[in-house]
Parts: structure tokens; C-alpha cells; sequence
């Protein structure tokens, strides 16, 4: 079953375009990596289907379960079952996680979540992520390491249990273990939930073994392949692609393309 089908999908930020005609089909279940050089487009696609208001659609569509996911607020989007975990999370002081929490959960469900269950729940998941002792009283993501903003991240996912999870460079800031304590949750979270996974890491993708896996170019979907093409692009970047699939890396004149380092480490063991 198709779960989110993004159609023809334009946007700016700034009335600079960013998307430029990305079509994307998800299907309930699969793990899609979405990779891609720097600044071509993959934080702005998660935003526009979370909603952020910083962007504009100018052209194009997203159903998700068969609704016009645009006339949604990011409320809305939420209530339906769509998560986001940003690659840079904001610190917000004077905000309590347990608050943050409670409201994000209570969103969810008919009766609001007893404070007791709230401490358990919160308790047993930061736990499982090796949060620390005192995440409940501490505010959101204030002072947290680059680790602990990540592994909040996929705490607050455990909690909300969305059906479409978007995790936006969720493996950058992790320490080994981190990476480790990260892929698994998302392993056991594979069996009722659908993923779309930013990384630019092989690493991640050993891990998490996705069932699919696109490129994006100049704001568009351009290349889908399996796990040979994620470890293609980690020994060879993406110059090839340029090359064998005729493809102007355009943005290269806006911002310079960074190769990776996992890329830039295969190419001088030759
Ligand atoms: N407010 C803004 N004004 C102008 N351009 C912007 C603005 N916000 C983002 N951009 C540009 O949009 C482009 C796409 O950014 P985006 O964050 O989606 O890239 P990305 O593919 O996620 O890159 P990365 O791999 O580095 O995370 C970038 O060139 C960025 O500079
Ligand atoms: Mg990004």
C-alpha cells in the first residue's frame, strides 16, 4: 500500500527554489534512505512534509493515506502519524521535557496520560537510550551534547509511536555506541513503522539495512537503487552520477559540494 506519494513537488524558501519537481513514492513498511550532497534538498523535503511554515509550495502535491497532506496543519500532520526528527534540533529553555512530553502525547490519545505512567514511560525510555538520570526535569534540549539532542530524538519517537518516521542526519553527533543504541531501536521499530532515513553515512545503512534507496539533485529525485548504490556513492561520491546519468550538479555553483569523509577515506586507501 502506497503510504506518502509526493507528486511533482516545488518549493522555496526565501523565493529561492529549493524543490524543484521531486516525485517520490513510500510504501507502508519499507526503510528508504534519501542521500544526496550537501544542500541539494533533503532537510527542506522532510520540513515541507512535516510543514514548516518557512517554506512555500508553489507546485505540486503529497498524499499521505490518501489525503492532501498541504491542507494539514503540522498538527494535524502529526495527529496522523508523521514524525520528524530535525538534523539540528533547537534548545528551547523554560520548556520541561516532561511538559513537552505530556502535551506531545497526550495529542495523541483520548485520555491524558496519568503523571505516574508519564514518569514510567519517560524512565524506561531514556533507559533504553542511556539518556541522562534527570531528562524529565531538564528543558528541552538545553545544554544537551550534539549525542543526547540525537538520541532524544528517536526517545521522543519511541514515545509518540508515529506510522511514518522522517529522521533527518540522525546519525551525526553520535558517539559509536550511540549509532549502535540508535539503529537498534530503529530495527525494532521497523515492524510497524515506515522510515525515511537521511544519512550520508554507509555506516547507518549497514545497520538499519534499508529497503530502498534514492538520491536527490537539484531539488529532484533522481536515482533509486538498493544498498549498492548507497555503498557506491560511500566509496565514490556522487561525480559519477554526474557523469553516467548526464546530470548537472547545479547547486555546485551556490554552495561548493562536501565530500564526505567516508567517501574521501575509500578514495585515498586506492
Ligand atoms: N532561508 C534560506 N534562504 C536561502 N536559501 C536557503 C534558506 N534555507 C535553506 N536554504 C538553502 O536551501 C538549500 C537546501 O538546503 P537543505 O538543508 O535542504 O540541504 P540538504 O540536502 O539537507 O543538505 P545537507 O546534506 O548539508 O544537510 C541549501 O542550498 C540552503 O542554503
Ligand atoms: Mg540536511
Amino acid at each position: 500500500m502506497i503510504l506518502l506519494e509526493i507528486r511533482d513537488l516545488h518549493a522555496t524558501v526565501n523565493e529561492v527554489e529549493i524543490l524543484s519537481g521531486v516525485n517520490l513514492k513510500i510504501n507502508s513498511g519499507e526503510v528508504v534512505a534519501l542521500l544526496g550532497p550537501n544542500g541539494h534538498g533533503k532537510s527542506t523535503l522532510l520540513q515541507v512534509i512535516m510543514g514548516h511554515p518557512k517554506y512555500t509550495v508553489t507546485k505540486g502535491k503529497i498524499i499521505y493515506k490518501g489525503k492532501d497532506l498541504l491542507k494539514m496543519t503540522v498538527d494535524e500532520r502529526a495527529r496522523a502519524g508523521l514524525f520528524l526528527a530535525m538534523q539540528n534540533p533547537s534548545e528551547v529553555p523554560g520548556v520541561m521535557i516532561s511538559d513537552f512530553l505530556r502535551t506531545a502525547i497526550n495529542t495523541k490519545r483520548e485520555r491524558p496520560i496519568k503523571p505516574i505512567e508519564l514518569f514510567r514511560v519517560i524512565d524506561k525510555a531514556s533507559k533504553e537510550m542511556q539518556m541522562p538520570y534527570d531528562l524529565a526535569s531538564r528543558n528541552l534540549n538545553e545544554g544537551f551534547s550534539g549525542g543526547e539532542k540525537k538520541r532524544h530524538e528517536i526517545l521522543q519517537m519511541k514515545l509518540l509511536q508515529p506510522e511514518l518516521a522522517m529522521l533527518d542526519e540522525i546519525d551525526s553527533g553520535l558517539d559509536v555506541d550511540g549509532i549502535r543504541i540508535v539503529s537498534q531501536q530503529i530495527n525494532e521499530e521497523k515492524k510497524d513503522k515506515t522510515f525515511l532515513v537521511i544519512s550520508h553515512y554507509a555506516r547507518l545503512y549497514d545497520l538499519i539495512n534499508p529497503s530502498r534507496a534514492v538520491v536527490m539533485i537539484n531539488g529532484r529525485v533522481v536515482i533509486e537503487g538498493d544498498m549498492e548504490l548507497v555503498k557506491r556513492i560511500d566509496k565514490e561520491g556522487y561525480e559519477w552520477i554526474q557523469i553516467e546519468h548526464n546530470i548537472d550538479i547545479e547547486r555546485e555553483d551556490k554552495r561548493p559540494i562536501v565530500l564526505e569523509v567516508c567517501a574521501i577515506n575509500e578514495r585515498s586507501k586506492k
